[in-house]
């Protein structure tokens, strides 16, 4: 059965997409956090926001079925500076088949500086998370945000959607600058696409 979804997937990505997508919210509803991929307006809304004159790599967090990625590589990100993590052993595999040109690390962004290794050493200028910081367990969130601290140098970017149009919580990112925020309103539901910097 599994082998037959990924085959539809990689003719279909749109339809059968949808369709892993739903079989994950099942097994991990808290994970997953949405009811269907980004529509291609948010995920273009989150990738135009990444520099393109940096020198460093851009990290994307919760690559799900690709909807960001393929926003992302499109915006211009070079692959070779792209790393893509996901922690569904499924949805990591879905992404390798249809990315084999990029670095997809399956795993949990708590973790992410092991998960990175020599990456980890080197500078990343963006971090693009998908990433449901308000379903995922507090400490698991926690450790997320401590691991954005240490990883971006000052100067650095994460760009966060949520479907809370109120925003991301302050607390969370505490050595973070809110730089923009915006509601896009062409995905279902609306989500609202932040941007902070390291300072
Ligand atoms: C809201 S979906 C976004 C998927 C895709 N980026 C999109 O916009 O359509 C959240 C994704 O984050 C992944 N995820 C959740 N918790 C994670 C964690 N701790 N580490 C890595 N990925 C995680 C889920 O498996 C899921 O693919």
């Amino acid at each position: 059965m599994k082998e037959i979804i990924m085959k539809a997937l990689l003719q279909n990505p749109g339809a059968a997409a949808l369709a892993l997508f739903a079989r994950e919210i099942l097994a991990n509803p808290r994970a997953m956090g949405a009811a269907c991929p980004s529509a291609p307006l948010l995920a273009s809304s989150m990738a135009a926001r990444v520099p393109l004159d940096r020198a460093g790599i851009v990290v994307e967090l919760g690559g799900g079925t690709g909807a960001v990625t393929t926003a992302l590589l499109a915006h211009g990100v070079p692959a070779r500076k792209l790393v893509v993590v996901e922690r569904s052993p499924t949805l990591a595999r879905h992404l390798r088949q249809r990315f084999p040109q990029l670095r997809i690390l399956q795993g949990n962004a708590a973790y992410l500086t092991q998960l990175l290794g020599d990456d980890a050493a080197g500078r990343i200028d963006s971090i693009v998370s998908s990433l449901p910081l308000r379903s995922l367990h507090p400490a698991t969130t926690r450790a997320i945000g401590h691991q954005f601290e240490t990883l971006l140098e000052p100067g650095g970017l994460l760009i966060q959607y949520t479907y809370d149009l109120r925003g991301t919580h302050s607390r969370l990112l505490p050595s973070f600058r809110r730089m923009s925020s915006k509601i896009v309103w062409g995905n279902l539901p609306p989500a609202r696409v932040e941007v902070f910097e390291r300072e």
